[in-house]
């Protein structure tokens, strides 16, 4: 029978497609490669709590539910939080005075961009709507 071999080929041709299309996106790139919550335990959770209460900077599910205020898609949340990581500064936080007055102004990280990007995309993925807005409380 014909079928069979014909059903493969489309199938080939679709994983294909679907494997570009994954390489296409820097951000599952990043997130395929790295385990996002060990580079939290590394080097954010000295700072940055899961929940409130704070310690030290806001909760990751703060920090998610502000990302996802101020962006509309995760790759453009990653993006911004990578950029301020990279180089924080008052007038890059989606935060502002408030957390900065509090808190201090994070210190710039120095890990590779494929570690911040996943550890990015991972903290968008905390969000719990049951939370609250990201006000630190
Ligand atoms: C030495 C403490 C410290 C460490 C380590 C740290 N942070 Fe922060 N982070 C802060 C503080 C303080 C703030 C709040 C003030 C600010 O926004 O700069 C903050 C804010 C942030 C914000 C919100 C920025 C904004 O204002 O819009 C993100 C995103 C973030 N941290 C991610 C991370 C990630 C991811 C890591 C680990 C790779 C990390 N932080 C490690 C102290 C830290």
């Amino acid at each position: 029978m014909k079928q069979p071999a014909a059903f493969s080929s489309v199938f080939l041709i679709l994983a294909m497609s679907g494997v570009s299309a994954t390489a296409a996106s820097p951000v599952q790139a990043a997130t395929d490669a790295i385990d996002a919550r060990e580079v939290y335990e590394r080097h954010c959770r000295v700072c940055h709590t899961m929940q409130p209460p704070a310690t030290t900077a806001p909760p990751v599910q703060g920090v998610s539910a502000r990302y996802r205020g101020a962006f509309g898609t995760r790759d453009a949340a990653v993006a911004a939080m990578v950029d301020f990581m990279k180089a924080p500064s008052a007038a890059k936080s989606k935060f502002g005075r408030g957390a900065i007055s509090r808190f201090g102004l994070m210190p710039a990280m120095t890990i590779s961009d494929k570690e911040l990007t996943a550890v990015s995309a991972w903290i968008w993925d905390q969000y719990d709507p049951s939370a609250g807005n990201g006000n630190c409380r």
